[in-house]
């Protein structure tokens, strides 16, 4: 598995991001969901991605009991807007996470500048917090959305990681194309964000044969610090982990070549 430094934030992340958006859907118990993060652990998946709106904290604080937290990275989101809602969405997550830091808080599928002006309450409450070393990092989720957008969460200074979309055809993105998206988000890694994409496989609408093309398309993005994928069974982790580790070869035997 590849590590790197998740843009300028000081942590260090694996390539390949747990996304655990679907466990709660797929596992019929927080052991059957802590048994798959930890089955992605043994293969070096380090950055685990949750949300309070997915259910699946739970699921994670159930693996992170089990290990040394130190071990992994762990990122959430809260949908709240205001400052009471953002203090108790971290409350909890801290609770069920079984922890007393996160890593990334994010706000959750932030759509507009002003929907991110609407939200200076939730980011007091993540100052807050990351005064009292409850928080690591702050960010934002774009959820399908480009464009403006993408302008106001690249300019706030204190918005250290984007989780936004990508795929090789653009699918799913909403307010502009999948060139222009691209290069706003080479503009954010270029700011030093902190870059992790979603929706690499449509959210599984694409054919099993074709998965591969577009894992290893997400893998290929040099601009992408993590590809999240949000993998519901055994198969998708050993999947994803050897096109992780292919894409690492890859590009070190291009840099050689070089
Ligand atoms: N706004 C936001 O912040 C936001 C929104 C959505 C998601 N997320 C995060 O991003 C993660 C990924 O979600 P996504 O919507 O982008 O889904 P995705 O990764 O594009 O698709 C995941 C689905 O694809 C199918 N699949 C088939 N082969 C796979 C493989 N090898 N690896 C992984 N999945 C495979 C699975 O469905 P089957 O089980 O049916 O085969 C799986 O549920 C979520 O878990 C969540 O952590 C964030």
């Amino acid at each position: 598995m590849e590590y790197l430094a998740y843009g300028d934030t000081g942590l260090e992340i694996s390539r390949l991001c747990y996304g655990a958006g679907r466990l709660k859907d797929t596992c019929d118990s927080y052991e059957a969901g802590s048994k798959l993060m930890l089955k992605a652990l043994e293969e070096g998946v380090t950055f685990w991605d949750t949300a309070e709106g997915y259910g699946t904290q739970p699921h994670l604080g159930e693996a992170i009991r089990q290990i040394d937290r130190e071990e992994v990275v762990i990122q959430t989101k809260t949908p709240a807007k205001d400052y009471d809602g953002a203090s108790a969405s971290i409350t909890k997550a801290l609770r069920e996470l079984r922890t007393d830091y996160i890593d990334v808080m994010l706000l959750h599928a932030v759509s507009s500048p002003e929907d991110l002006v609407m939200r200076e309450g939730a980011l007091d409450a993540f100052r807050e917090a990351k005064a009292a070393g409850k928080i690591r990092v702050i960010g934002c989720s774009t959820h399908v959305y480009t464009g403006p957008v993408m302008d106001a969460v690249i300019d706030h200074p204190e918005i250290e990681v984007i989780l936004t979309t990508a795929n090789k055809e653009g699918r799913m993105l909403e307010g502009g194309s999948i060139d222009r998206h691209l290069e706003y988000i080479q503009r954010a890694y270029n700011a030093g964000k902190g870059i992790s994409i979603m929706k690499v496989v449509v959210a599984g609408n694409i054919s099993e044969t074709d998965m591969p093309e577009w894992i290893a398309w997400g893998f290929n993005l040099e601009t992408a610090h993590a590809i999240n994928l949000g993998m519901t069974d055994d198969r998708h982790i050993t999947l994803d982990a050897g096109l992780a580790r292919a894409s690492a070869r890859q590009r070190l035997i291009q840099r050689k070549a070089a």
